[in-house]
This record gives structure tokens, C-alpha cells and sequence, in this order.
């Protein structure tokens, strides 16, 4: 029997961007069309139809071509009455209300990058009119589905550690200023003008890690600095950076847990991975990164004795156990991709709505304020 298929259009706008390209269209949509489209549960496959949209018709026409895709358009209305089902957007984030609004009046879904505003009453606004548009509404919340932090999720769910006590979070790398070194990430990630700073980039994520995985964030304390005053553009061109490229969060969680979370772009990695969490509990702690996690419990914790006159006999690291797999992973980005697209077909559950997005732009913007007044701020909870 050959089961039927069924097309989507997506209309995805910044897929010339870093994000757009590489993890939503090549490693997601594309590969959603490679293994030969998405199985819905009445049998049914769906084919996402990719509608690429953009500043650049050449660089459009350059990715359309290079993977066989011949819708693109520098219109984004043209796209929108296309006839596509879903609108995408992984455009810089100053540009993003004004494209999803559109595309809630025309009428699709939308799917989008975080962070899904500037500032929280922008999100809260984008999530009522998604609301009484009667649309489906999700964010990218990739990290959940870093195989890591699933086996994490899976450790706190089995109960591993008892009482959790602290987290301790190290994100970053050094991000090349652009004069020696082409800087790896874009430039308006370094100009707060223009939606950059790291603030506005991690805590969105924080916000959904801490919660989904841990427990709800009560109040953050958060210290900005801008460590790098000055960056080289892609043009080749000096300009001052006025967003944050670290940032020292502390935040204080139900059930008192403390998570301290350091992001910086501008720190040498000596880590096994470009992000790892301590999660500390009374039964036994865990170091979680983007793919391994590892664990020592209670009863296989040894007991250093401080001694500076000494050398290290111990081997500290080699006293954890590795967390097995015990599944398959597959890219977070696809994952979460599928889940959208098995909602608006067939009303599968997702979660991340954009009142999640919008707590997760609430974070950002009082770890700003925060920093800003040199004060603890409380989180107080957000409704539509
Ligand atoms: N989920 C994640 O882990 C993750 C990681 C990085 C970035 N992001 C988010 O994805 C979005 C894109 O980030 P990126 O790193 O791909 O950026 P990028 O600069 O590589 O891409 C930006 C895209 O926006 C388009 N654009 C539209 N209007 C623009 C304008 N006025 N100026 C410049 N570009 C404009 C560009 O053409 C390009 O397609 C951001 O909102 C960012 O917060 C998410």
C-alpha cells in the first residue's frame, strides 16, 4: 500500500542567516524531505514545501538552486498568499514582530527563533494576536533536545539526585574580534541597536532550560559586561560594541535551588563541551553538556581532604560514570521542527507556545534591568 502524501508550504524568511540556513532548512526541513517526509499517525506522509524568503535574490537564488528548491522570493507577501500553511522566522531579531505579525494576519502558523520579540510586551502582544487569529504559535526551544540535557531530564525524572541543590552553568567561547580573526559570530550580536547582546540571546534559553528541566525561576541577579568595546564587521569596518558579550546570572529557582549561569563570548573554552551544567543534589550531582552527561552518586563520592602542600593524586574526573544513551538521537532543531509540523496537522500537543517565548523574552529583559540597576529582580508570572 503506498501511503498518501500530503504537501506543507513553509515560508522561511532569514534562511540566508546562520541559524536559517544551517540548522532549520539543511538539517531540518531538508532532511525531513531526504528520509522521505514526515509519518503521521492515520499514515499519511507530509512534505514540507519550502518557500525561501529574503533580502538577497541572489543569495536565494544561490541556496534555492544548490538544493534543488525552486520557490524563493525577496516578497514576503507574495510568499505569505502563497497558499503555505506556515510561516518560519529566523531573521535577526529586531526584524521578527514585524514578520510574524504579517503572518498572523495573512492567517498561517507561525513558527519562529527565539528571542520572539524585543521586549516582553512585544511578545505578550504577539501571542494574543496568534490567540485570537486562532493560529498555532510555537518558538525554538532547541537545547531541550540536546542529547545531554535529555539524559539529564531523564535523571531528575528517575529522581537521581534526591534534593537538587545547585546548578552551575558555563556557556561560551572566545568569539574573534574581527580584525586578526573573521569573527565567527554576526556583528549585530555586538550592537545592542540592533537586538545583539548576550543577554537577550541566553537567557531566553536559560529560562525554558531551568524550567523544563528544573524547576520554575523565581528572580535573577544578573552582571553585563561588554569585555570587547570595539569589533571588526563583515565589512571590514571598526565599531564600537554596546551590547553585553558576558554575562554572571544567578537565579534563584523553586524548591530553593540555586543556579548560577555564566555566558560569555568572550572566555577560552577548558570544558569537554561549549556549554555543561553542574546539577548538585543530595543523592548525587551530574555534569551535563551538549551530548554527554555524566554522574557520580552518593555512594561512589570520595572524600578529597584539602591538602595545598601536595600534589593531586586523584583523578577527580575519571570518579564519574557516563550516562548511557539508551536511544537514538536525532538533531534537536528537526526534532522540534517534526513536533510543530505533527501539531499543525494532526493537533499533536506543543508546548512552546509564544507565551513560552515571551517568558523566555521576560527573563532576558529583567536579567537586563537587573544588571543595569545592580539589583535582584523578581520573576513574576506572565499571562496572555
Ligand atoms: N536557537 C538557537 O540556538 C539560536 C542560535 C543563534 C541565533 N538564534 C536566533 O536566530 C536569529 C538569527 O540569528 P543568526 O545568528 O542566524 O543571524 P544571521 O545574521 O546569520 O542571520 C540573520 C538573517 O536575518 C536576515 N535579515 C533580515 N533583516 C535584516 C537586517 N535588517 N539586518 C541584518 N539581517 C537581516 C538576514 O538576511 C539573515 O538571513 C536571531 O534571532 C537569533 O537570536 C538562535
Amino acid at each position: 500500500m503506498v501511503n498518501e502524501q500530503r504537501s506543507i508550504g513553509i515560508v522561511m524568511n532569514g534562511v540566508t542567516g546562520r541559524m536559517g540556513y544551517r540548522q532549520h532548512l539543511v538539517r531540518s526541513i531538508l532532511a525531513i524531505r531526504q528520509q522521505g517526509g514526515l509519518s503521521l499517525p492515520d499514515g499519511t506522509v507530509l512534505w514540507p514545501e519550502p518557500i525561501l524568503v529574503g533580502r538577497s535574490e541572489s543569495k536565494l537564488q544561490t541556496i534555492a538552486k544548490e538544493h534543488g528548491l525552486d520557490r524563493w522570493t525577496t516578497d514576503l507577501d507574495e510568499a505569505l498568499r502563497s497558499g503555505a500553511e506556515i510561516y518560519f522566522d529566523a531573521q535577526v531579531t529586531s526584524m521578527r514582530s514585524e514578520g510574524v505579525r504579517r503572518a498572523i494576519d495573512a492567517g498561517l502558523h507561525v513558527y519562529t527563533e527565539k528571542p520572539i520579540a524585543e521586549d516582553t510586551e512585544g511578545a505578550l502582544e504577539l501571542g494574543r494576536l496568534a490567540r485570537s487569529a486562532g493560529i498555532k504559535a510555537g518558538v525554538v526551544q532547541d537545547k531541550l533536545f540536546l542529547p545531554g540535557l535529555r539524559k539529564l531530564k531523564r535523571l531528575v525524572d528517575g529522581g537521581f539526585f534526591g534534593r537538587i541543590l545547585s546548578v552551575r552553568g558555563e556557556f561560551g567561547y572566545w568569539v574573534f574580534e574581527g580584525d586578526w580573526q573573521e569573527a565567527q559570530r554576526p556583528s549585530w550580536n555586538y550592537r545592542a541597536e540592533d537586538g545583539g547582546g548576550i543577554i537577550v540571546d541566553m537567557f531566553c534559553h536559560w529560562r525554558y532550560v531551568l524550567e523544563d528541566i528544573l524547576a520554575p525561576v523565581r528572580s535573577v541577579q544578573a552582571l553585563a559586561a561588554t569585555h570587547i568595546p570595539e569589533r571588526v564587521d563583515e565589512q571590514g569596518r571598526t565599531y564600537p560594541a554596546t551590547a553585553d558579550d558576558a554575562a554572571y546570572g544567578i537565579f534563584e529557582l523553586d524548591g530553593g535551588i540555586v543556579a548560577q549561569l555564566n555566558s560569555s563570548w568572550a572566555t577560552r573554552v577548558f570544558r569537554d563541551e561549549l556549554v555543561e551544567f553542574q546539577v548538585d543534589g543530595t543523592e548525587g550531582s551530574a555534569v551535563a553538556g551538549l551530548r554527554r552527561c555524566r554522574v557520580q552518586h552518593r555512594s561512589m563520592t570520595p572524600k578529597p581532604v584539602w591538602n595545598p602542600d601536595l600534589p593531586a593524586t586523584e583523578d577527580f574526573r575519571g570518579q564519574w560514570q557516563e550516562v548511557p544513551d539508551n536511544t537514538e538521537f536525532d538533531n534537536g532543531f528537526k526534532v522540534q521542527w517534526e513536533m510543530f509540523l505533527r501539531h499543525v496537522a494532526c493537533d499533536e500537543p506543543f508546548p512552546w507556545d509564544f507565551l513560552a517565548g515571551a517568558r523566555g523574552v521576560q527573563l532576558a529583559e529583567l536579567g537586563l534591568e537587573s544588571a543595569a540597576e545592580g539589583r535582584r529582580v523578581e520573576v513574576p508570572e506572565l499571562t496572555l
